[in-house]
Protein backbone atom coordinates (compact mmCIF):
# COMPACT_ATOMS: atom_id res chain seq x y z
CA UNK A 1 0.00 0.00 0.00
CA UNK A 2 1.03 3.55 -0.84
CA UNK A 3 0.64 5.85 2.43
CA UNK A 4 0.65 9.44 2.34
CA UNK A 5 1.72 10.98 5.81
CA UNK A 6 1.40 14.44 6.35
CA UNK A 7 3.58 15.93 8.88
CA UNK A 8 6.02 12.67 8.70
CA UNK A 9 9.33 14.25 8.86
CA UNK A 10 8.16 15.38 12.09
CA UNK A 11 8.89 12.85 15.49
CA UNK A 12 6.02 10.01 15.79
CA UNK A 13 5.97 10.24 11.69
CA UNK A 14 9.43 9.67 11.02
CA UNK A 15 9.35 6.95 13.02
CA UNK A 16 5.65 5.88 11.75
CA UNK A 17 7.31 6.51 7.94
CA UNK A 18 10.58 3.86 9.32
CA UNK A 19 8.07 1.15 10.97
CA UNK A 20 5.82 1.57 7.49
CA UNK A 21 8.85 0.83 5.25
CA UNK A 22 10.09 -1.89 7.06
CA UNK A 23 6.60 -3.44 6.63
CA UNK A 24 7.04 -3.21 2.69
CA UNK A 25 4.89 -0.37 2.20
CA UNK A 26 5.71 2.47 0.09
CA UNK A 27 5.77 6.44 1.88
CA UNK A 28 5.52 9.18 0.63
CA UNK A 29 5.94 12.69 3.28
CA UNK A 30 4.32 15.95 2.92
CA UNK A 31 5.51 18.10 5.50
CA UNK A 32 6.01 22.08 5.24
CA UNK A 33 8.85 21.85 8.10
CA UNK A 34 7.36 24.57 9.97
CA UNK A 35 8.74 21.91 12.64
CA UNK A 36 10.96 19.33 11.26
CA UNK A 37 14.00 18.88 9.52
CA UNK A 38 14.63 16.69 6.21
CA UNK A 39 17.45 15.00 7.67
CA UNK A 40 15.17 12.87 9.36
CA UNK A 41 13.81 11.55 6.79
CA UNK A 42 17.13 11.13 5.53
CA UNK A 43 18.23 8.74 8.20
CA UNK A 44 15.29 6.80 8.02
CA UNK A 45 16.02 6.17 4.66
CA UNK A 46 19.56 5.08 5.64
CA UNK A 47 18.15 2.81 8.42
CA UNK A 48 15.83 0.99 5.99
CA UNK A 49 17.66 0.86 2.55
CA UNK A 50 14.51 2.23 1.33
CA UNK A 51 13.31 5.89 -0.27
CA UNK A 52 10.74 7.97 1.03
CA UNK A 53 9.09 10.69 -1.11
CA UNK A 54 9.70 13.99 0.42
CA UNK A 55 7.25 16.82 -0.96
CA UNK A 56 7.42 20.29 0.59
CA UNK A 57 4.14 21.78 1.28
CA UNK A 58 1.30 22.70 3.38
CA UNK A 59 -2.01 20.50 4.01
CA UNK A 60 -3.75 24.11 4.05
CA UNK A 61 -2.56 24.26 0.23
CA UNK A 62 -5.73 22.52 -1.65
CA UNK A 63 -4.86 22.90 -5.11
CA UNK A 64 -1.55 22.01 -4.21
CA UNK A 65 -3.04 18.40 -2.21
CA UNK A 66 -5.07 17.99 -5.67
CA UNK A 67 -2.17 17.98 -8.17
CA UNK A 68 0.10 15.32 -5.27
CA UNK A 69 -2.90 13.46 -5.22
CA UNK A 70 -3.66 13.27 -9.02
CA UNK A 71 0.10 12.08 -10.09
CA UNK A 72 0.27 9.82 -7.78
CA UNK A 73 -1.60 5.96 -6.22
CA UNK A 74 -2.49 6.89 -2.67
CA UNK A 75 -4.10 4.28 -0.66
CA UNK A 76 -4.54 5.76 2.51
CA UNK A 77 -3.29 8.87 4.70
CA UNK A 78 -1.36 9.23 8.28
CA UNK A 79 -2.39 12.45 9.17
CA UNK A 80 0.40 13.74 11.70
CA UNK A 81 0.66 17.40 10.74
CA UNK A 82 -0.58 20.28 12.93
CA UNK A 83 1.07 22.43 15.67
CA UNK A 84 1.59 20.77 19.10
CA UNK A 85 2.16 23.48 21.86
CA UNK A 86 -0.03 23.60 24.68
CA UNK A 87 1.62 26.81 26.21
CA UNK A 88 1.72 28.05 21.98
CA UNK A 89 -1.80 28.03 21.50
CA UNK A 90 -2.29 30.18 24.24
CA UNK A 91 -1.05 32.61 23.02
CA UNK A 92 -1.59 32.24 19.38
CA UNK A 93 -5.02 29.94 19.08
CA UNK A 94 -5.70 31.43 15.65
CA UNK A 95 -2.63 29.80 14.38
CA UNK A 96 -3.95 26.61 15.98
CA UNK A 97 -6.99 26.06 14.90
CA UNK A 98 -6.11 27.05 11.00
CA UNK A 99 -3.08 24.79 10.92
CA UNK A 100 -5.33 22.37 12.82
CA UNK A 101 -8.66 22.37 11.73
CA UNK A 102 -8.53 24.19 8.67
CA UNK A 103 -5.78 21.92 7.77
CA UNK A 104 -7.66 19.25 8.28
CA UNK A 105 -10.89 20.09 6.79
CA UNK A 106 -8.47 21.13 3.49
CA UNK A 107 -6.56 17.83 3.24
CA UNK A 108 -10.32 16.15 3.37
CA UNK A 109 -11.33 18.01 0.97
CA UNK A 110 -8.73 17.23 -1.09
CA UNK A 111 -8.64 13.91 -0.19
CA UNK A 112 -12.66 13.26 -1.08
CA UNK A 113 -11.83 15.03 -4.45
CA UNK A 114 -9.21 12.42 -5.39
CA UNK A 115 -11.58 9.32 -3.73
CA UNK A 116 -9.46 8.79 -1.17
CA UNK A 117 -10.92 7.95 1.96
CA UNK A 118 -8.63 6.29 4.47
CA UNK A 119 -7.41 8.52 6.98
CA UNK A 120 -5.46 8.06 10.06
CA UNK A 121 -5.81 10.95 12.78
CA UNK A 122 -3.70 11.46 15.67
CA UNK A 123 -5.52 12.65 18.45
CA UNK A 124 -4.47 12.81 21.91
CA UNK A 125 -5.55 12.06 25.48
CA UNK A 126 -6.10 15.93 25.91
CA UNK A 127 -9.65 15.26 24.39
CA UNK A 128 -10.68 13.49 27.28
CA UNK A 129 -12.28 15.50 30.18
CA UNK A 130 -10.68 15.61 33.71
CA UNK A 131 -11.14 12.36 35.83
CA UNK A 132 -10.32 11.44 38.98
CA UNK A 133 -11.40 7.99 37.63
CA UNK A 134 -8.01 6.38 35.70
CA UNK A 135 -7.17 4.09 33.56
CA UNK A 136 -9.27 6.16 30.34
CA UNK A 137 -10.97 4.69 28.14
CA UNK A 138 -12.47 5.38 25.09
CA UNK A 139 -15.74 5.71 26.37
CA UNK A 140 -14.69 8.15 29.18
CA UNK A 141 -16.29 11.47 28.06
CA UNK A 142 -14.65 14.01 26.51
CA UNK A 143 -14.27 17.60 28.04
CA UNK A 144 -14.08 21.27 27.04
CA UNK A 145 -9.89 21.42 26.80
CA UNK A 146 -8.14 23.51 28.65
CA UNK A 147 -6.34 25.52 25.69
CA UNK A 148 -6.94 26.02 22.05
CA UNK A 149 -4.43 23.16 21.46
CA UNK A 150 -6.72 20.34 22.81
CA UNK A 151 -9.76 22.22 21.60
CA UNK A 152 -8.43 21.60 18.06
CA UNK A 153 -7.85 18.12 18.91
CA UNK A 154 -11.36 17.57 20.29
CA UNK A 155 -13.01 19.94 16.90
CA UNK A 156 -11.29 17.74 14.66
CA UNK A 157 -12.64 14.75 16.06
CA UNK A 158 -16.17 16.02 15.87
CA UNK A 159 -15.23 17.25 11.66
CA UNK A 160 -13.93 13.41 11.73
CA UNK A 161 -17.00 11.66 12.84
CA UNK A 162 -19.67 13.95 11.53
CA UNK A 163 -18.13 13.20 7.88
CA UNK A 164 -17.72 10.28 8.06
CA UNK A 165 -21.61 9.83 9.18
CA UNK A 166 -22.49 12.23 6.45
CA UNK A 167 -20.24 9.58 4.14
CA UNK A 168 -19.88 6.19 5.17
CA UNK A 169 -17.66 5.44 2.45
CA UNK A 170 -14.72 7.00 4.81
CA UNK A 171 -12.29 4.69 6.60
CA UNK A 172 -11.12 6.99 9.67
CA UNK A 173 -9.12 5.78 12.87
CA UNK A 174 -8.88 8.75 15.50
CA UNK A 175 -5.78 7.57 17.57
CA UNK A 176 -5.57 8.84 20.71
CA UNK A 177 -1.67 9.19 21.68
CA UNK A 178 -1.22 9.38 25.82
CA UNK A 179 2.65 10.42 25.99
CA UNK A 180 4.99 9.74 23.21
CA UNK A 181 8.68 9.89 24.30
CA UNK A 182 11.85 7.37 23.62
CA UNK A 183 12.98 7.41 20.17
CA UNK A 184 14.04 4.48 17.56
CA UNK A 185 16.92 2.05 18.96
CA UNK A 186 19.78 3.40 16.86
CA UNK A 187 19.75 6.77 18.39
CA UNK A 188 19.49 7.71 14.45
CA UNK A 189 16.47 9.66 14.71
CA UNK A 190 14.30 11.06 18.24
CA UNK A 191 12.45 14.17 18.95
CA UNK A 192 14.34 16.92 18.34
CA UNK A 193 12.55 20.32 19.95
CA UNK A 194 12.99 23.75 18.73
CA UNK A 195 13.77 26.07 21.38
CA UNK A 196 12.95 25.58 24.87
CA UNK A 197 11.06 22.11 25.34
CA UNK A 198 7.50 22.08 26.72
CA UNK A 199 7.49 17.90 27.19
CA UNK A 200 9.21 16.14 30.46
CA UNK A 201 11.50 13.72 28.88
CA UNK A 202 13.07 16.43 26.29
CA UNK A 203 13.24 18.64 29.03
CA UNK A 204 15.30 16.03 31.67
CA UNK A 205 17.13 14.70 28.33
CA UNK A 206 18.87 18.63 28.08
CA UNK A 207 19.34 19.13 31.34
CA UNK A 208 21.42 15.71 31.00
CA UNK A 209 23.68 17.01 27.88
CA UNK A 210 24.35 20.48 29.56
CA UNK A 211 21.44 22.14 27.48
CA UNK A 212 19.50 23.44 30.30
CA UNK A 213 20.64 24.02 33.78
CA UNK A 214 17.82 22.40 36.05
CA UNK A 215 14.45 20.78 35.64
CA UNK A 216 11.56 22.30 37.60
CA UNK A 217 9.19 19.82 38.46
CA UNK A 218 5.47 21.32 38.16
CA UNK A 219 3.75 20.55 41.41
CA UNK A 220 4.40 18.21 44.54
CA UNK A 221 1.21 18.40 45.97
CA UNK A 222 -0.75 16.42 43.89
CA UNK A 223 -3.03 13.41 45.65
CA UNK A 224 -0.60 11.00 44.12
CA UNK A 225 2.10 8.50 45.35
CA UNK A 226 5.12 11.03 45.59
CA UNK A 227 3.04 14.01 45.14
CA UNK A 228 4.08 14.82 41.47
CA UNK A 229 1.70 13.84 38.53
CA UNK A 230 1.68 10.71 37.09
CA UNK A 231 1.26 9.91 33.15
CA UNK A 232 1.59 7.54 30.37
CA UNK A 233 4.55 7.08 28.90
CA UNK A 234 4.37 5.37 25.55
CA UNK A 235 7.78 4.49 23.35
CA UNK A 236 7.61 6.13 19.57
CA UNK A 237 8.48 2.75 18.09
CA UNK A 238 5.27 0.56 19.63
CA UNK A 239 3.21 4.21 18.96
CA UNK A 240 4.39 4.01 15.47
CA UNK A 241 3.50 -0.08 15.47
CA UNK A 242 0.12 1.22 16.64
CA UNK A 243 -0.30 3.51 13.25
CA UNK A 244 0.63 0.34 11.26
CA UNK A 245 -2.12 -2.12 13.07
CA UNK A 246 -5.09 0.44 12.76
CA UNK A 247 -4.10 1.04 9.23
CA UNK A 248 -4.05 -3.41 8.64
CA UNK A 249 -7.33 -2.53 10.25
CA UNK A 250 -9.39 -0.07 8.73
CA UNK A 251 -8.70 -0.90 5.52
CA UNK A 252 -11.21 -1.63 2.89
CA UNK A 253 -13.33 -1.23 5.51
CA UNK A 254 -16.22 1.87 6.52
CA UNK A 255 -16.16 3.29 9.43
CA UNK A 256 -15.26 5.51 12.48
CA UNK A 257 -12.80 3.86 15.54
CA UNK A 258 -11.37 5.57 18.17
CA UNK A 259 -8.75 3.66 19.92
CA UNK A 260 -6.53 5.07 22.88
CA UNK A 261 -2.32 4.35 22.47
CA UNK A 262 -0.94 4.09 25.56
CA UNK A 263 0.57 1.43 27.40
CA UNK A 264 -2.07 1.24 30.41
CA UNK A 265 0.82 2.40 33.24
CA UNK A 266 1.48 5.49 34.85
CA UNK A 267 4.94 6.85 36.13
CA UNK A 268 5.35 9.88 38.19
CA UNK A 269 7.80 12.82 37.43
CA UNK A 270 10.06 12.17 40.18
CA UNK A 271 10.07 8.18 39.20
CA UNK A 272 10.30 9.30 35.63
CA UNK A 273 14.03 11.23 36.62
CA UNK A 274 14.93 8.27 38.30
CA UNK A 275 14.41 6.04 35.97
CA UNK A 276 17.04 8.02 33.00
CA UNK A 277 19.33 8.76 35.69
CA UNK A 278 19.85 5.20 36.11
CA UNK A 279 19.47 4.56 32.19
CA UNK A 280 22.10 7.70 31.44
CA UNK A 281 24.33 7.24 34.85
CA UNK A 282 24.44 10.85 35.81
CA UNK A 283 22.17 12.93 38.13
CA UNK A 284 19.29 14.90 36.83
CA UNK A 285 19.51 18.80 38.55
CA UNK A 286 15.63 19.38 39.90
CA UNK A 287 13.54 22.19 42.03
CA UNK A 288 9.67 21.25 43.13
CA UNK A 289 8.20 24.64 41.81
CA UNK A 290 4.36 25.49 41.53
CA UNK A 291 1.76 23.42 39.47
CA UNK A 292 1.62 24.11 36.07
CA UNK A 293 -1.86 25.46 34.86
CA UNK A 294 -3.94 23.10 33.04
CA UNK A 295 -1.99 20.26 34.62
CA UNK A 296 -3.99 17.19 36.42
CA UNK A 297 -2.91 15.05 38.88
CA UNK A 298 -2.73 11.73 36.68
CA UNK A 299 -3.87 10.47 33.37
CA UNK A 300 -3.45 6.74 32.27
CA UNK A 301 -4.84 4.63 29.42
CA UNK A 302 -7.14 1.60 29.00
CA UNK A 303 -5.03 0.18 26.22
CA UNK A 304 -7.81 -3.18 26.06
CA UNK A 305 -9.85 -1.65 23.20
CA UNK A 306 -6.74 -1.49 20.73
CA UNK A 307 -5.35 -4.92 22.24
CA UNK A 308 -8.73 -7.01 21.03
CA UNK A 309 -9.53 -5.26 17.96
CA UNK A 310 -5.81 -4.35 16.70
CA UNK A 311 -3.69 -7.19 18.24
CA UNK A 312 -1.41 -4.22 19.37
CA UNK A 313 0.10 -3.43 22.80
CA UNK A 314 2.77 -1.41 23.89
CA UNK A 315 5.49 -4.03 24.51
CA UNK A 316 8.63 -1.71 25.89
CA UNK A 317 8.75 -0.88 29.08
CA UNK A 318 10.69 2.75 30.86
CA UNK A 319 14.39 1.23 31.16
CA UNK A 320 13.78 1.31 27.22
CA UNK A 321 12.54 4.54 26.89
CA UNK A 322 14.99 5.97 28.61
CA UNK A 323 17.67 4.17 27.22
CA UNK A 324 16.94 5.38 23.90
CA UNK A 325 15.78 8.73 24.38
CA UNK A 326 19.35 8.62 26.45
CA UNK A 327 21.26 7.28 23.07
CA UNK A 328 19.37 9.75 20.93
CA UNK A 329 19.80 12.69 22.87
CA UNK A 330 23.88 11.55 23.75
CA UNK A 331 24.83 10.74 20.28
CA UNK A 332 22.73 14.41 18.72
CA UNK A 333 22.97 17.10 21.60
CA UNK A 334 21.74 19.58 19.31
CA UNK A 335 18.82 17.24 17.57
CA UNK A 336 19.30 17.00 14.13
CA UNK A 337 21.48 20.10 13.88
CA UNK A 338 24.23 17.43 14.78
P1 LIG B 1 5.96 17.26 15.30
O1 LIG B 1 5.84 18.74 15.45
O2 LIG B 1 7.29 16.64 15.45
O3 LIG B 1 5.33 16.81 13.90
C1 LIG B 1 4.32 17.52 13.25
C2 LIG B 1 4.80 17.77 11.82
O4 LIG B 1 3.81 18.49 11.08
C3 LIG B 1 6.09 18.60 11.73
O5 LIG B 1 7.00 17.89 10.92
C4 LIG B 1 5.65 19.92 11.09
O6 LIG B 1 6.69 20.46 10.30
C5 LIG B 1 4.45 19.47 10.29
N1 LIG B 1 3.42 20.50 10.04
C6 LIG B 1 2.88 21.36 10.95
N2 LIG B 1 1.94 22.12 10.35
C7 LIG B 1 1.88 21.73 9.06
C8 LIG B 1 1.11 22.14 7.94
N3 LIG B 1 0.21 23.13 8.06
N4 LIG B 1 1.31 21.54 6.75
C9 LIG B 1 2.23 20.55 6.62
N5 LIG B 1 3.00 20.12 7.65
C10 LIG B 1 2.82 20.70 8.84
O7 LIG B 1 4.92 16.60 16.34
P2 LIG B 1 4.72 15.09 16.77
O8 LIG B 1 5.06 14.99 18.20
O9 LIG B 1 5.37 14.19 15.79
O10 LIG B 1 3.14 15.02 16.66
C11 LIG B 1 2.49 14.51 15.51
C12 LIG B 1 0.99 14.63 15.71
O11 LIG B 1 0.60 13.93 16.88
C13 LIG B 1 0.49 16.07 15.91
O12 LIG B 1 -0.75 16.22 15.26
C14 LIG B 1 0.31 16.17 17.40
O13 LIG B 1 -0.67 17.12 17.75
C15 LIG B 1 -0.16 14.77 17.74
N6 LIG B 1 0.13 14.38 19.14
C16 LIG B 1 1.38 14.54 19.62
C17 LIG B 1 1.65 14.21 20.96
C18 LIG B 1 3.02 14.43 21.55
O14 LIG B 1 3.12 14.57 22.77
N7 LIG B 1 4.10 14.46 20.75
C19 LIG B 1 0.62 13.70 21.76
C20 LIG B 1 -0.65 13.53 21.22
C21 LIG B 1 -0.89 13.89 19.89
C1 LIG C 1 4.27 15.41 31.78
C2 LIG C 1 4.39 15.56 33.30
C3 LIG C 1 4.06 17.83 34.03
C4 LIG C 1 7.59 19.47 32.02
C5 LIG C 1 1.21 17.22 26.94
C6 LIG C 1 -0.01 17.77 26.27
C7 LIG C 1 -0.82 16.64 25.70
C8 LIG C 1 0.03 15.74 24.81
C9 LIG C 1 1.29 15.30 25.48
C10 LIG C 1 -0.17 16.44 22.55
C11 LIG C 1 3.34 16.48 33.91
C12 LIG C 1 5.48 17.38 34.31
C13 LIG C 1 6.61 18.61 32.50
C14 LIG C 1 8.48 20.06 32.94
C15 LIG C 1 7.38 18.87 34.73
N1 LIG C 1 0.46 16.41 23.63
N2 LIG C 1 6.51 18.32 33.82
N3 LIG C 1 8.35 19.73 34.27
O1 LIG C 1 1.23 17.76 30.02
O2 LIG C 1 0.99 15.22 30.16
O3 LIG C 1 0.81 16.35 27.99
O4 LIG C 1 1.97 16.45 26.00
O5 LIG C 1 -1.27 16.06 22.32
O6 LIG C 1 -1.85 17.24 24.97
O7 LIG C 1 -0.78 18.48 27.23
O8 LIG C 1 3.01 16.20 29.04
O9 LIG C 1 5.47 16.14 29.05
O10 LIG C 1 4.31 18.37 29.35
O11 LIG C 1 4.20 16.69 31.18
O12 LIG C 1 7.30 18.61 35.93
O13 LIG C 1 9.36 20.85 32.57
O14 LIG C 1 5.67 16.19 33.59
O15 LIG C 1 3.57 18.64 35.06
O16 LIG C 1 3.03 15.98 35.18
P1 LIG C 1 1.46 16.44 29.44
P2 LIG C 1 4.32 16.90 29.59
Amino acid sequence: MTVFLTGGAGFIGSHTALVLLEAGHDVVVYDNLSNASRESLNRVEQLTGQRIEFIAGDIRDGQHLDRVFAERDIDAVVHFAGLKAVGESTEQPLAYYDNNVAGTLSLCNAMDRADIRTLVFSSSATVYAESREMPLSEQAPTGRPTNPYGSSKLMIEWLLADLQQADPRWSIALLRYFNPVGAHESGRIGEDPQGRPNNLLPFISQVAVGRLPELAVYGSDYPTRDGTGIRDYIHVMDLAAGHLAALKAIEGTNGLHTWNLGTGQGYSVLEMIQAFEQAADRDIAYRLVERRPGDVAECWADASRAARDLGWRAERGLEEIMRDAWRWQSQNPNGFRG
